[in-house]
């Protein structure tokens, strides 16, 4: 299939277009390099052995992101393109709903324009927000708790209008738990700019002397050794949910919804010490408060996924450890 992704270059886009490569997928690339590096692609050029389409633009550029569009004539878009921090867009929600939503609009005009009809959206865990029961299913009622959030929210919401003025238009919303780790190859992963906001680059750049110690929010939360809980998933196995996902639109019609997760919560203690056996290396920590707007415990119900998509996350977070390290140990200061 040909597939135009935005943001490719990122840190879950690139992965996922090892995924989509290897099984021959045609694909071009939009990025504009706000939050990642060009190498990136060129990395997964020399892993798979497979040339594609790359273009610097920024989504919001409507008339040249439609100039690619007439040229490469997407059958499906796969839209990673966005701001993704959460305390960012809590400092600055009106550049959140800007970029992520305009830049949405934006898309799918260039979409409707040159009538390409399926679209897989990247978005969150973070639009359930408070836990009414756990696991989260699909059904799970939506209250995102931040502007990052909620622009999820939105954006799921246009896409399901967009879906509705034309009977042939198809969309998938992937809901990602926590996405971690990084290609088995050592050779491309997460390179946050400046200090990392999530937990496993943190400990990454503990683990390989760039930061002196872990943070952890909090150990007095009402799980099962006091910090929070989460269900990381490793980036490859959800690279290769987007290749399930693409194929998948032959089977469906409208708008389908698919959790993608492990389904198992961990601690943050428990990464802690699986970095530790991974890396060999100490990973000194300090207890520090909580932090705003965490929730203490949360994990998927990603039956749907198994069962409609036939995918499931294979790795474990023994192997999220691994990889993450083989990463961080052969690069690092990240693409730099
Ligand atoms: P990332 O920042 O590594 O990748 C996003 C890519 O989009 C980057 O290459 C960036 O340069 C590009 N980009 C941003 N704005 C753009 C624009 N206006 N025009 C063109 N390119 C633009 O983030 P990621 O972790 O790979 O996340 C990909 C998607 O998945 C995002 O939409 C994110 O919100 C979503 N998501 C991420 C997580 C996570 O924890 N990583 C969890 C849930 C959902
Ligand atoms: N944590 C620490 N110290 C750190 C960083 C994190 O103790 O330095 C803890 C957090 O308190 C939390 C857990 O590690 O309990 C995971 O935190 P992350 O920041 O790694 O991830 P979040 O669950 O907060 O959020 C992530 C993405 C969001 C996305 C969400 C989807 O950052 O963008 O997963 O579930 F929306």
């Amino acid at each position: 299939m040909r597939i135009l992704v935005t943001g490719g270059a990122g840190y879950i886009g690139s992965h996922t277009l090892i995924s989509l490569l290897s099984k021959e997928h045609e694909i071009c690339v939009v990025d504009n390099y706000v939050n990642s590096s060009p190498i990136a692609l060129d990395r997964v050029r020399r892993l798979t052995n497979h040339d594609f389409e790359q273009h610097d633009l920024d989504i919001g550029n409507g008339p040249e992101l439609s100039n690619v569009f007439t040229k490469f004539q997407p059958e499906a878009v796969i839209h990673f393109a966005g701001l993704k921090a959460v305390g960012e867009s809590e400092r600055d929600p009106l550049l959140y709903y800007h970029e992520n939503i305009s830049g949405a609009i934006s898309l799918l005009k260039a979409m409707d324009a040159c009538n390409c009809r399926q679209i897989v959206f990247s978005s969150s865990a973070t639009v359930y927000g408070e836990p009414c029961y756990l696991p989260y299913d699909e059904k799970h009622p939506l209250a995102p708790i931040n502007p990052y959030g909620r622009t999820k929210y939105f954006i799921e919401e246009i896409i399901k209008d967009w879906t509705k003025t034309d009977n042939n238009k198809k969309a998938i919303l992937l809901r990602y738990f926590n996405p971690v780790g990084a290609d088995n190859s050592g050779e491309i992963g997460e390179d946050p700019d400046g200090i990392p906001n999530n937990l496993l680059p943190f400990i990454a750049q503990v683990a390989v002397g760039r930061l002196e110690h872990l943070n952890i929010f909090g150990d007095d939360y009402d799980t099962r050794d006091g910090t929070g809980i989460r269900d990381y998933i490793h980036v490859s196995d959800l690279a290769d949910g987007h290749a399930a996902a693409v194929n998948y639109f032959t089977k469906m019609s409208g708008v389908e919804i698919f959790n993608l997760g492990t389904g198992n919560g961990i601690s943050v203690f428990e990464v802690v010490e699986a970095f530790k056996q991974a890396s060999g290396k100490d990973i000194p920590f300090h207890i520090a408060p909580r932090r705003n707007g965490d929730l203490p415990a949360y994990w998927a119900e990603s039956k749907k996924a198994n069962n409609l998509l036939g995918w499931s996350a294979n790795y474990t977070i023994d192997d999220i450890c691994r990889d993450s390290w083989h990463w961080q140990s052969k690069n690092q200061e990240g693409y730099k």
